[in-house]
């Protein structure tokens, strides 16, 4: 029996590559860009792919493998993948939601927390001998008991949501329509009303065309001077640029970010600042969710290739 061809593009974790085999003649390439490379006979077998990366995928691409019936993205985000194309090629495409909603939100609080109370400052304070020789080093901020501002309610905005509620904070939200939610949270209509309302805003937006820029120099310039912005989304969401701006000349307090416009290169006026927390991209980077990562993202290559309904589609 002639097993079904799956093209596994990106890095994967070693864990996930004896269940890519099981089942699967498995093609292996690290990124999208080696894909014209790849033998047309190969190219012409693969029925599947599970797609590991942020680098566009888009119908070119796709109309290199002319067998091509599923995409299975790693991640939630699927902004990197055109599912029109996709769509318009029958190509079903999945993701995999739901199971990195509690690590995505940890790390949105975790990083505003660290930057609120100067954590990495203070660890490289002690570290540096600097406690017995200058004594404690400078006050931080209250956190808990401030106003949240979630932009972007989705699962993981509802999660941050949550945890942040647990601080004593007020919660504000900005989405199309208001939502279902616990009493006393506010809904607000637009990104620059929501931006204006709070102390901690989250960009907890999806990625791609729809939301590219949407907090604007406009939503920046609405914040506070004393707020902060956190962004775990993707860096497309905010005006970076903007941003930049604003931090450089101390028009808002401060910035936690996950996410970055040219990740994994960083514009270098980042690395000047001293009013930023910044993380390589670690939402979903724990050794327990990367593995159901993987095996989302495999459930759904399997139930198709069996004839039954996806688990978590996206086209
Ligand atoms: C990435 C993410 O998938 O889920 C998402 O949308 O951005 C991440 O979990 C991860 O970095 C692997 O590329």
């Amino acid at each position: 029996m002639t097993l079904p061809t799956l093209l596994a593009i990106g890095t994967f974790n070693d864990w996930d590559v004896p269940d890519m085999r099981n089942g699967f003649d498995l093609v292996a390439i690290s990124s999208i860009s080696d894909l014209a490379g790849l033998d047309a006979g190969v190219r012409g077998q693969v029925q599947a792919v599970a797609y590991k990366g942020h680098k566009p995928f888009d119908g070119a691409q796709m109309d290199l493998l002319p067998a091509l019936e599923i995409i299975a993205n790693y991640g939630v985000g699927y902004d990197a993948i055109d599912v029109v194309a996709a769509s318009a090629r029958k190509v079903s495409v999945t993701n995999t939601p739901d199971v990195l909603n509690d690590d995505v939100a940890d790390l949105a609080v975790g990083m505003l927390l660290a930057f609120t109370r100067n954590m990495a400052l203070n660890a490289q304070w002690l570290a540096r001998g600097d406690w017995a020789e200058k004594g404690d080093p400078p006050l931080a901020r209250k956190f808990s008991g401030a106003r949240a501002g979630i932009m972007g309610l989705g699962r993981i905005g509802r999660e941050i949501a949550d945890r942040l509620a647990a601080f004593k904070m007020e919660i504000h939200y900005h989405s199309r329509s208001a939502k279902d939610t616990p009493e006393g949270w506010v809904w607000h209509a637009t990104p620059e009303a929501l931006a204006a309302s709070c102390d901690y805003m989250v960009v907890a937006l999806v990625g791609g065309r729809a939301t590219e820029g949407y907090v604007s120099a406009k939503v920046i310039a609405a914040m506070g001077r004393d707020a902060v912005i956190a962004n775990i989304s993707r860096g497309s969401t905010i005006d970076e640029a903007a941003l930049l701006d604003a931090l450089e000349a101390g028009r808002i307090r401060g910035a936690a970010l996950d996410v970055f416009r040219a990740e994994p290169r960083l514009d270098p006026r980042f690395l000047q600042l001293s009013n930023v927390f910044l993380q390589p991209h670690q939402g979903s980077a724990t050794l327990e969710t990367r593995k159901a990562m993987g095996a989302l993202q495999r459930a759904n290559i399997r139930a198709h290739l069996a004839g039954k309904p996806l688990l978590t589609p996206v086209n």
